[in-house]
């Protein structure tokens, strides 16, 4: 059976990490049909919306998507949304998952292999916000639904990993909305007697991330503070060029690097093409694709140790080079 995959570059990089991760994607010679979609700045320029409709469409017509990056202008557009959050809200995307493994390359720690699953449809990221000029407010929305499905999500996926959980929160303080997440997240943790459920406090466990990381099997947090500790764990195991990360939702899946457009970089052929083809990665393993899976990592983890490496990880090798080397060793392997 034909997979059918869709492929939103975005913007910047976006437009030379997708067609390498694509590459890496039709060198597994499973049957995958693709089909390209925008989003992102330059769609925005072009029809006046960051998000076109035939973009939703093609994204809930695939089997699954990988998309890149966009440009969102730092001060208000008129019209202009970030359309990976529009996609997220549209599609219910509800959980994102973000995988933090060692890598080997020397700005890696050894011995991390966690999962932060964040919350990816409410909290401080519902869209709650006004303000007068003396004033500004943001609602942080937490919903009982939203956080037993997000437990969930997590409490399953440490059944197939190291079967231990961590609640992270900060019920002293945020009493309500904290206090349901993790009165939530615990109500689910009783239906799961086989996996070892733990809480700590957002503080403490951005401090214990960079003082025992090893320690960390799943994370499950609400979604800005998954937001911040996916990044500060990201940079303990090399940094964006490497991170991926999936949407996934009930009925459709995105996946993506964790990084942006990196317009310092866009055009000359220096971006780290491995955080994409780990999304890529992510997202045949969403398909059941799990020999594809293994030699994709295989061929990346040969390629992190051995080199070419891109100048973010300090070698001097392209985009293209890079991906050729991957690609090389799946065929020998
Ligand atoms: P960024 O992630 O694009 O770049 C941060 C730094 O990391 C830059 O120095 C960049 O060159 C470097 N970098 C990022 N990815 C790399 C790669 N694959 N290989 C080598 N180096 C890499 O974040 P920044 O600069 O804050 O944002 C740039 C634009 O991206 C903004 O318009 C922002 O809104 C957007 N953005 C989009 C995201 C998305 O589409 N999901 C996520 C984050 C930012
Ligand atoms: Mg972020």
């Amino acid at each position: 059976m034909t997979r059918t995959i869709c492929l939103i570059p975005g913007d910047g990089i976006g437009h030379e990490v997708i067609p390498a991760a694509a590459e890496v994607l039709r060198a597994t010679g499973l049957a995958l049909a693709f089909t390209q979609a925008e989003a992102g700045w330059d769609a925005f320029q072009r029809h006046g919306t960051a998000l076109p409709p035939a973009t939703i469409d093609a994204v809930r017509q695939a089997d699954a998507t990988l998309f890149g990056a966009v440009s969102s202008p730092l001060s208000p557009v008129e019209g202009y949304r970030s359309p990976i959050v529009a996609l997220r809200r549209e599609l219910n995307l509800y959980a994102n998952l973000r995988p933090v493994l060692s890598q080997p390359v020397p700005s890696s720690r050894p011995g991390i292999d966690m999962l932060i699953v964040r919350e990816n449809s409410e909290g401080l990221y519902a869209g709650r916000e006004r303000a007068t000029e003396s004033e500004a407010i943001t609602e942080r929305l937490i919903t009982r639904a939203a956080s037993l499905r997000i437990a969930q999500v997590a409490f399953r996926l440490a059944r197939t990993r190291r079967r231990r959980v961590t609640i992270v929160h900060k019920a002293n303080v945020l009493r309500a909305t904290c206090g349901l997440f993790r009165q939530a997240a615990f109500a689910v943790a009783a239906d799961y007697s086989d996996v070892q459920a733990e809480e700590m406090l957002v503080d403490a466990a951005a401090m214990r991330l960079i003082t025992d990381p090893e320690r960390f099997d799943v994370i499950v947090t609400t979604n800005l503070f998954g937001d911040i500790l996916s990044d500060e764990a990201a940079a303990l195991v090399g940094g964006l060029g490497l991170a991926p990360s999936g949407n996934i939702g009930d009925d459709h899946a995105i996946f993506e690097p964790v990084h942006g457009s990196a317009p310092d970089i866009a055009g000359t052929g220096r971006a780290n093409p491995v955080a994409a083809i780990l999304a890529a990665a992510m997202l045949l393993e969403h398909l059941g694709a799990n020999d594809a899976v293994a030699r994709v990592q295989a061929a990346v983890a040969h390629v992190l140790a051995q080199g070419p490496r891109t100048p973010d990880l300090g070698g001097a090798a392209t985009t293209t080079d890079v991906t050729r080397a991957i690609i090389t060793h799946m065929e020998e392997n």
